[in-house]
């Protein structure tokens, strides 16, 4: 790593009590115990549930005896009504303590819910950063997908359903309290959820890594996270029931999303706020896996150095070329991944079309992650960048 003596910078580690290794999730009661709760309120999706994965969560609660009440109506990218139904309903439960079980949406609802337990109002008023004054109720996350970071990070991403808009609440108060993580429930992931969510988490390294706000502690992470990423996804999204590639993975994308806490993210992740809203509602995993290759291609001439490092980190051969060929490498190798694990190469067939692209950039184009992004970006970039993954 080159250090600059001339960067100042702020890195604030994660408060999350992570417990990482196979067969984890039994160890839930006592960690309910140690974050002093005494009744769980479990929140997650149809999915997971029909997955069988709820099982895995209430088999162990059953054994210690420990009460728990079920929300189980999380959707994709769920929004601030179930967030603020979620709320009452927790309260009538007399459960004190939230476990959220499942991929973004499911950990990012619960987290939502365990800091409205505490905090008056509805959730669209703490949308923004640092609006929750309350330390939320004790909230376990146990991720499903490997993917997202939601798990250790200070984000709960939704809808706002009054507007069809996706907002986020931000603050160092709803970091998760414990992270169980626990490979084998992603075992039985589909191969295109692992493919879309892995991509989400290599987007998370690079942009963090690359953007003008990264610095050596979060780059640290960022770059290891690249390469596990780089050496596992295939084998995760091709042949799931490889424990070592899922093993892997999630270590990565916890390790992402620990670095990009303080550094923000780049391009694609502008994107994918408005690109998740209105009718459109694109997956977010999705909308990274597709923009990523695009936005490396028009960053990477505006900070080649960092490319270098990330084509090296992929496994590319790049110390005998010159330094603009090797840093393009990193473009190349991000979309050769892409395509072998099934990545769709455009938006087209999730319904964008070309009369979406100005209302998508012009909410883009106010996204945090604009000002951090390694090359300076007007919205004419950003509608060119768009256009090319229709
Ligand atoms: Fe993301």
């Amino acid at each position: 790593m080159n250090v600059n003596v001339a960067q100042s910078f702020n890195f604030f580690p994660v408060p999350t009590d992570i417990h990482f290794g196979c067969g984890m999730v039994r160890s839930l009661p006592e960690r309910i115990k140690s974050a002093g709760g005494t009744k769980a309120f479990l929140i997650t999706d149809p999915g997971v549930r029909a997955a069988g994965i709820l099982d895995e969560v209430t088999r162990p609660l059953e054994k210690a005896a420990i009460e728990f009440a079920i929300c189980d109506r999380v959707k994709p990218d769920s929004g601030s009504a179930l967030i603020d139904e979620t709320v009452a309903e927790l309260k009538r439960s007399e459960c004190d303590a939230v476990v959220g079980i499942g991929g973004g949406s499911s950990l990012d609802t619960a987290k939502a819910v365990a800091a409205l337990a505490t905090n008056p109002g509805p959730a669209l008023s703490y949308a923004g950063l640092h609006k929750v004054r309350n330390r939320p109720l004790p909230m376990i996350a146990i991720p499903t997908t490997a993917g997202t970071g939601s798990e250790v990070t200070l984000w709960s991403v939704f809808t706002d359903d009054t507007r069809s808009v996706k907002v986020a609440i931000g603050s160092t108060l709803i970091y998760p309290a414990v992270a169980l993580c626990d490979p084998e429930l992603t075992l039985d992931l589909p191969p295109l959820v692992t493919a879309a969510t892995g991509m989400d988490a290599l987007a998370h390294a690079i942009e963090c890594y690359t953007n003008n706000a990264c610095q050596p502690i979060s780059g640290a992470l960022a770059m290891e996270a690249i390469e596990l990423i780089g050496r596992h996804l295939r084998s995760a999204a091709l042949n799931g029931r490889n424990l070592e590639a899922r093993y892997a993975m999630m270590l990565a994308a916890g390790m992402a999303g620990i670095a990009m806490n303080p550094t923000r993210l780049g391009l694609a992740h502008a994107l994918a706020m408005p690109l998740g809203s209105w009718g459109l509602r694109i997956p977010h995993g999705i909308v990274l896996a597709v923009t990523l290759p695009a936005v490396m291609e028009f960053n990477y001439v505006a900070e080649p150095d960092r490319f270098v490092d990330v084509a090296r980190a992929l496994g590319e051969s790049v110390d005998s070329l010159p330094r603009m060929e090797a840093a393009g490498r990193a473009v190349s190798a991000v979309r050769s991944l892409a395509r072998d694990i099934g990545i769709p190469s455009g938006l087209g067939e999730y319904g964008l079309r070309e009369e979406h692209v100005r209302p998508v950039v012009d909410e883009a184009m106010k996204s945090g992650n604009v000002p951090v992004n390694p090359r300076r970006t007007c919205a004419e970039d950003l509608a060119r960048i768009l256009r090319q993954v229709i």
